[in-house]
């Protein structure tokens, strides 16, 4: 009963942030600059030919941050523009991280940049950054100056962060020696960092305590640990039909994810394979076997898990209410056992 709900709830929301995003994108206008304007809604997932019913993306962190203000009893359609907000500036990260990443398909379909060029898939990416800023203070209408004030510094704070860890990612591509532990640090910054952003506002424009806000803060950062590990699993060992994104990407252009530094830690074949050569997207399918072999999966599978245990014991101190409450243990699980 409260499960179903909890599903009825989230599918309202999502309709509500659907149309929020469209609203908010619609502010670049159109005139001369109509293909602009399509180019963030082929990102998004909106117009375009192509790829296969995810190719919009799952929306958990604008649901995280509506699910988080529900679930301290906050008129979570009042968090709206907040909830656009943080699924732009995703986006914006995706754009440019697929150029950084060299990776030629997202959600199922060509990446933006290889659609329309880097110049203009980086000029779409910054369009899609001041946007997110705009959405944010679009608050103003109904919460104070302050609090709009504050929520803009917690997701200034977020961007940087997440481009400190993409700078870790990126600088980790030239490296071998790294160990495990420079791992954590790089995914707090690239991936949980948004997480938490998300958690955190969606509890303070909820209404909720300083001490409740930091439970959902740690909540959503735990999370989103747990979210790149899982992203790290699926990114070599998915299925690239429901990822919609490479399986040879990370391994061929040396992304040192997780269950890839557990193989180097292991100084055994998949050590000697990953030192010895250049990787070439047809050598991806013995480095996976070795990986397997070697017991990656299983060590990234069971630090997902348990990583996602601690985000719902901080979830469970926040003492989340009602329906939305529900949904939010549900989305955590489900996450963990996502196919894309
Ligand atoms: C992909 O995020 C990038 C990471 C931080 C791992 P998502 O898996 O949330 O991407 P979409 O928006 O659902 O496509
Ligand atoms: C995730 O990067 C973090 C950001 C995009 C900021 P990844 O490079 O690990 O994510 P995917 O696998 O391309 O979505
Ligand atoms: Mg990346
Ligand atoms: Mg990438």
């Amino acid at each position: 009963m409260g499960v179903d709900r909890g599903e009825q709830l989230v599918g309202q929301m999502l309709r509500a942030i659907e149309s929020e995003l469209q609203g908010q994108i619609r502010r670049l206008g159109g005139g001369k600059a109509k293909s602009f304007h399509d180019m963030l809604a082929y990102h998004m997932g909106w117009t375009g030919r192509g790829g296969h019913a995810r190719r919009a993306g799952k929306r958990i962190r604008p649901l995280l941050v509506l699910l988080v203000s529900a679930s301290v009893a906050g008129d979570w359609r009042e968090a709206l523009p907040a909830a656009a907000a943080v699924e732009i500036l995703h986006n914006f990260s995706l754009v440019h991280d697929d150029i950084q990443d060299n990776s030629p398909t997202r959600r199922g379909r060509i990446a933006l940049w290889k659609k329309v060029g880097i110049p203009l898939a980086i000029n779409a990416g910054d369009a899609f950054l001041a946007l997110a800023n705009e959405a944010a203070l679009d608050l103003r209408r109904r919460f104070s100056a302050e609090t709009v004030v504050d929520v803009a510094g917690i997701l200034q704070r977020a961007c940087i962060n997440l481009t400190r860890g993409q700078f870790l990612d990126l600088a980790y591509q030239n490296k071998t020696s790294l160990a495990i532990r420079d791992y954590w640090d790089m995914i707090d910054g690239k991936t949980a960092s948004l997480l938490s952003a998300c958690t955190q506002v969606g509890a303070l424009l909820g209404g909720a305590t300083k001490p409740v806000i930091d439970q959902y803060r740690v909540f959503g950062r735990l999370l989103g640990l747990a979210f790149q590990v899982k992203d790290d699993i699926l990114g070599i060992w998915g299925d690239e039909t429901l990822t919609g994104k490479s399986v040879a990407s990370d391994l061929v252009e040396r992304k040192n994810s997780l269950p890839v530094l557990y193989g180097i830690s292991r100084k055994a074949r998949f050590a000697k394979h990953w030192r010895a050569s250049l990787v070439r997207p047809e050598g991806t399918d013995q480095l996976r076997r070795l990986l397997t072999e070697e017991g990656a999966y299983e060590y990234a599978v069971a630090h997902a898990g348990r990583l996602t245990g601690r985000a719902l014991t901080a979830l469970r101190s926040a003492k989340p209410h009602g329906e939305a409450g529900v949904a939010l243990v549900q989305l955590s699980e489900r996450l963990l056992q996502r196919q894309y």
